[in-house]
């Protein structure tokens, strides 16, 4: 999850010291603008996460106005924008004036350059959670219209093509591994098409009995077998005006799948037991997980429905083929149910965010929504991490840069010399060559807990 750090605009009448923040802030964007008019300009133009404001600007050094009438103006222009105010020695007044207009921080002058850094930092990190929050209620409000959430190149296909074909009252076959989204795709296109104030009428055939099916289906008239106590209306009949999803169409049996194929031909029903033939209208979906030109090939599956129920396709890509898609619906779902539970959980751990790109998702999205779901009851810190959803610590991010490398192997050698020795220190230098106050420093750097002799320390969590 890393982010291009963001720019910050800087305020400042004083050439000298806006080369010093240039300096200083060698890891941001850094604008810099020499009076209010041109402050006001950029940050039309740019809209940057931070910026510095010098209150003391002239005309009105010795005072804040303005200062502050720059601040006002800034946050009407860019409201998103985190202000940082600078002060003069005996200005506190003015520092909460500033975080009175819309501010979010201050420093006095001569700054120290650590403190601007972390100050500076921290605003950089709510600018970026505020940022993914917006970009998250977005999505979220798009979500209204299909329920379906996707930015990759495959699923935004896959929603235009929803849109289009929900305008039409084709049949649709919705193909895909199990946990893809398959029924959430049928509802969408009932939801979106001129059916939506009628039912949408699912049926699994699977879970149906084989004998059941038909009746299930096309209904049945008292009598018409052992057990009919009383007339009943079939699937299709219900469905009528609505939309008609027949989920696991693959498990339907030989004898029914002759009926069905009439019914997709003439659009008449006949309950079961029952001479009067029933016009129906309804728009049929369908889905399976299944290989229907195997079944096909296999004499399991007809030809000829085949071809009625799949006038178009729609297939779902499964999940570890939806490149970021599946972090963006993790940091979804965790929302979701963070604010059902009532847990306040930040996000996801780096570690977590890896591990998820890295699973392969054999489950899809349901499988994404379980873990995350038990990991957002279970989860102990603040941050969700890879131990939380029960994944597997992921490879070191594959950063090819040799610095992070380096430690990366360093790390690596010192648990393994750690773990041979069983955690004592002593042993545990001995065998990396290195001194024991260097081997200190060493697991200090990074991150282990303190280390207890004859223990093998474990690494803190979040870093
Ligand atoms: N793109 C998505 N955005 C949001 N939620 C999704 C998405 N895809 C799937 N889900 C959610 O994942 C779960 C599984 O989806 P669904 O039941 O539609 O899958 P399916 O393909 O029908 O699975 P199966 O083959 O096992 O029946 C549901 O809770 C659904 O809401
Ligand atoms: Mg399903």
């Amino acid at each position: 999850m890393s982010h291009a750090e963001p720019a910050v605009l800087v305020l400042e009448d004083d050439e000298g010291l806006r080369s010093q923040y240039r300096w200083l802030l060698s890891d941001y964007r850094v604008l810099e603008a020499g009076d209010r008019e041109q402050a006001k300009q950029i940050a039309a133009r740019e809209h940057p996460g931070l910026a510095i404001v010098d209150l003391g600007l002239p005309p009105d050094p010795d005072g804040a106005s303005e200062g502050l009438a720059a601040v006002a103006e800034l946050l009407e222009i860019a409201p998103e924008t985190k202000i940082i105010v600078v002060t003069g020695n005996e200005s506190r007044e003015h520092a909460s004036r500033a975080i009175a207009t819309g501010a979010y921080d201050f420093f006095q002058k001569p700054a120290d350059p650590d403190l601007l850094k972390l100050i500076v930092g921290r605003a950089a990190r709510l600018f970026e959670l505020e940022q993914e929050n917006r970009r998250l209620a977005k999505t979220v409000s798009q979500m209204a219209v299909g329920g379906i959430l996707g930015d990759s190149a495959a699923m935004q296909k896959v929603l235009r093509d929803i849109e289009r074909l929900a305008r039409t009252d084709i049949t649709v076959l919705i193909t895909g591994e199990s946990g893809t989204g398959k029924e959430l795709v049928a509802d969408a296109i009932h939801r979106l098409s001129a059916r939506a104030g009628k039912p949408f009428v699912a049926i699994n055939c699977a879970a149906i009995p084989e004998g059941l099916l038909e009746a299930e289906l096309f209904g049945h008239e008292k009598g018409a077998f052992t057990g009919a106590v009383k007339q009943t209306i079939g699937k299709i009949e219900s469905a009528n005006g609505g939309t008609l999803f027949l989920d696991e169409v693959g498990d339907i049996p030989l004898t029914t799948q002759v009926k069905l194929l009439r019914f997709l031909e003439e659009r008449v029903v006949e309950r079961v037991g029952g001479r009067q033939s029933i016009r129906i209208d309804t728009r049929v979906l369908s889905a399976t997980n299944q290989d229907l030109a195997r079944l096909i090939a296999e004499g399991r599956f007809r030809e000829d429905l085949f071809y009625r129920i799949n006038e178009i396709a729609i297939n779902l890509p499964p999940l570890r083929d939806r490149g970021g898609d599946s972090v963006l619906l993790a940091k979804f779902f965790l929302r979701k149910y963070a604010k059902e539970f009532g847990r306040t959980l930040r996000g996801f751990a780096n570690d977590a965010a890896s591990a998820i790109r890295q699973h392969p998702w054999r489950g899809n999205v349901r499988e994404l929504e379980g873990r995350v779901k038990r990991a957002a009851i279970m989860a102990e810190g603040a941050l969700v991490t890879a131990g939380d959803l029960d994944l597997a610590q992921p490879e070191a991010e594959r950063s090819l840069n040799l610095r992070e490398a380096r430690k990366r192997a360093e790390r690596k050698t010192i648990e393994l010399a750690l773990s041979e020795v069983e955690g004592n220190i002593s042993k545990a230098a001995g065998r990396l060559g290195v001194s024991r106050p260097t081997l200190y420093d060493l697991l200090a750097e990074h991150g282990f807990s303190a280390p207890r002799e004859s223990q093998v320390p474990e690494p803190t969590k979040e870093r």
